[in-house]
């Protein structure tokens, strides 16, 4: 690739002939990225442990030409993981978004609510991560997207071990980042904000938890997941060339502005 020239200014964001795996693609954020990625022209696995029949009609409606694959994973499970990725010769990106949350006070947590938000969101994500690079380093390419929160970086009562699950995936991605760069591999997180999706139902039905997540992002509202698209195809695309061991905050404002208070000046 030529940095220098018109056609990396022209195709920064073409994914035509990427093969990309989007790991949570039933679903929220997974299945917005699918779409996105179809729509800039990229061949797709949509992997999901449901689902994933609706996502793949979509991603034919928003584009008939790119090969798109249904591929069944429960990813708590290594074994299924690493016959994903024998699903291509070439993996050019793998986007991994599944996660759980168990909302409760650190003294009241279960070793097995403990165990079941640790072995989805850290353990699963790992194992994704070892897999895909073990897979791209064959081929000196690729770019990993995980998935943290503004809850890997800031909490509120009742977020310990989801918080604590962000803040790990974070750190096991910036070091495979620095291990991987030499074999020109890319991996990155993205930090979402509140986004409308099953994930966060738990917060819009109760009414005060719902009031304070639309006030306070700078924004002012609940993203919707294709908003995290855009990212999504950055981190992807060869416009992100020199981005890697980067989180991608997408969270219109919330760690980042105070929003207690507007001064009346
Ligand atoms: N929604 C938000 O407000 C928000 C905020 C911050 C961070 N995030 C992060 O963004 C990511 C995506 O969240 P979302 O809101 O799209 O979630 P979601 O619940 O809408 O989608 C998650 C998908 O993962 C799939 N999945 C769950 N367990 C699986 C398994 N064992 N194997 C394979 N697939 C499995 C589910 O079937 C679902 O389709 C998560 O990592 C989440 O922590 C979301």
């Amino acid at each position: 690739m030529d940095y220098t020239s018109n056609d990396y200014l022209k195709n920064m964001f073409n994914l035509s002939n990427k093969n990309i795996i989007v790991i949570g693609s039933g679903s929220g954020i997974g299945r917005s990225a699918s779409l996105a990625i179809a729509a800039h022209g990229g061949n797709l696995i949509c992997a999901d442990i449901q689902n994933i029949e609706s996502t793949i009609k979509a991603v034919k409606e928003i584009n008939s030409e790119v090969n798109v694959i249904p591929f069944e994973i429960d990813i708590t499970n290594k074994s299924e993981i690493i016959k994903l990725m024998d699903e291509y010769d070439v993996i050019d990106g793998v986007v991994c978004t599944p996660s759980i949350n168990v909302r409760k006070l650190l003294i009241d947590y279960t070793e097995s609510e403990f165990d079941k938000v640790i072995s989805l969101n850290l353990k699963a994500t790992f194992n994704v991560l070892q897999a895909s690079v073990k897979k791209m380093k064959l081929n000196n390419k690729g770019s990993i997207i995980a998935f943290s929160s503004i809850r890997g970086s800031v909490v509120e009562p009742g977020q310990s071990v989801y918080a604590a699950s962000k803040a790990g995936t974070e750190k096991l991605v910036n070091t495979l980042a620095a291990e991987m760069a030499q074999y020109n591999i890319r991996v990155n997180t993205i930090s979402p904000g509140p986004v409308m999706t099953p994930l966060t139902d738990q917060l819009r039905n109760d009414k005060l938890w719902n009031e304070a997540y639309t006030t306070k992002p700078a924004l002012q509202r609940w993203a919707q997941p294709n908003e995290l698209a855009g990212g999504i195809i950055y981190l992807l695309s060869d416009a992100s060339s020199y981005v890697t061991a980067t989180n991608l905050i997408i969270d219109a404002g919330w760690i980042n502005v105070d929003g207690r208070f507007n001064p009346n000046i």
